[in-house]
């Protein structure tokens, strides 16, 4: 027995399926040497010498999964919301990242960007840095500080970028990651890399191939951006003319999933047929980035489709083209797009559910993680206890009821405990917040 072995009392809730959710009221769920051994309405004799921490009313619920957002771009979140992808990236993003070069720049924004994520209800994150190695490296260790899980990516973009935001060549970028690689992997306990080329306008064909050799030898997964803006796509087929669609510029180069490449692509707003059976056939996940979708007017993503399909899906916050770093908003955005996707543009992909979110912010995009996300026996304890009494109601609610007014009505002050793999991040009942 240790610190990471205890029961938790309270109202219980976690996913079973995409459209199942299941809600235990007084019920115990029980973490032991960081593994969750399940949730039980009595708790089973061999638990009672745990140490129990009685919730009360509290909801208990796996934590939130972001499976894409940006650091270096956490500083101008809520800012230069007026334009649309390849201009905010040009005349916002590109000039804001060179900044990163600097390491006390770096520190300075890192560390706040470090502690708020710590505060948030994310427990676990797939995070892009910028093409920087020394503050890619600085960042992966602040997070790593934190306690909280992250796969992290030194950004890589031999093209198109701006004259201060740019690798000289795909040799540098890739020697680059290399030399990252070497500094960070054994480095850590709660952080591992993840290989990041930017997206295809900001990969030549040169660099993907040596990046795909980089992948195989050090086995990473990766994350990209694809199919988010008219514009964009069309510069795609522009740049890679014998690529059939988005998705396959990056499969031509055997970086679009599989068994031995586990991939994320940010968007997915505007694929096609084809490149929606390659991601299924692939194993491809979709971060989906509903807040960012509408703030940079690039539209809203089938989720209705996705997850009827099967294919595996999650949210992210893609901060800075979202602004809000809390999931359960990215919850909320994901359930209000649908709805307008479902009255303007396809009256047959009916809208995403509570169920359906609180599935795709938890054990969607865990399951990126291995078995993360969920309550069952044998997933890693990863866990928030959620305080909804400032939420005043003159009426009596149902857990559900409750559940959904945390996705609309709560900010990080509701969050009282937070624990990965049983290890506890916060406590605000220790900080007297
Ligand atoms: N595509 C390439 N880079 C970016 C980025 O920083 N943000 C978003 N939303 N899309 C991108
Ligand atoms: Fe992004």
């Amino acid at each position: 027995m240790n610190e990471r072995s205890f029961v938790l009392k309270g109202t219980i809730c976690h996913s079973q399926s995409p459209d199942t959710l299941s809600i235990m009221d007084n019920a115990y769920v029980v973490c032991e040497n960081g593994i969750s051994a399940g949730v039980f309405s009595v708790l089973p004799e061999r638990f009672q010498n745990l140490p129990l921490k009685d919730m009360g009313e509290k909801l208990i619920t796996p934590g939130l999964v972001d499976l894409h957002l940006h650091a270096p771009q956490y500083c101008y979140r809520g800012t230069a919301m007026d334009l649309e992808l390849l201009e905010w990236l040009n005349t916002i993003t590109f000039p804001q990242e060179a900044k990163y070069k600097d390491p006390d720049y770096a520190q300075k924004a890192y560390s706040i960007f470090a502690q708020d994520l710590k505060m948030s209800a994310t427990t676990r994150a797939c995070i892009f840095g910028t093409l920087h190695v020394d503050a890619t490296v600085l960042l992966m260790d602040l997070l790593e500080e934190t306690g909280l899980k992250t796969m992290v990516g030194k950004v890589n973009m031999d093209r198109n970028g701006s004259p201060d935001l740019q690798e000289e060549s795909s040799q540098a970028s890739a020697a680059d990651t290399r030399k990252w690689l070497s500094q960070v992997i054994g480095r850590y306990q709660n952080t591992q890399p993840i290989l990041t080329p930017r997206f295809i306008p900001s990969c030549s064909d040169d660099l993907m191939r040596r990046l795909s050799e980089i992948q195989k030898e050090y086995q990473l997964p990766i994350q990209s951006h694809l199919s988010e803006n008219f514009s964009e796509i069309a510069w795609v087929q522009e740049l890679c003319p014998s690529s059939r669609f988005y998705g396959d510029a990056y499969s031509q180069f055997g970086l679009f999933g599989g068994e031995d490449c586990p991939t994320i692509m940010a968007h997915c707003v505007h694929s096609t047929d084809e490149e929606i059976a390659l991601m299924k056939e692939r194993g491809v996940y979709i971060a989906h980035c509903p807040q960012s979708n509408t703030d940079i007017a690039s539209g809203i993503a089938p989720v209705r489709r996705y997850l009827d399909e099967g294919l595996h899906i999650g949210l992210g916050s893609d901060i800075a083209g979202g602004f809000s770093l809390s999931i359960f908003r990215a919850m909320a955005d994901a359930i209000q797009v649908s709805k307008l996707r479902w009255r303007l543009l396809d009256d047959s992909l009916k809208p995403v559910t509570l169920e359906e979110a609180f599935y795709m912010a938890t054990l969607g995009g865990g399951s990126f993680f291995g078995k993360v996300g969920s309550f069952e026996k044998g997933y890693e304890f990863d866990a928030l206890v959620l305080d909804d009494s400032n939420l005043r109601h003159p009426q009596q609610l149902t857990a559900r009821e409750r559940l959904e007014r945390f996705v609309y009505l709560s900010d990080a002050r509701n969050i009282t405990e937070k624990y990965i793999s049983g290890n506890i991040i916060t406590s605000n009942t220790l900080q007297g917040i």
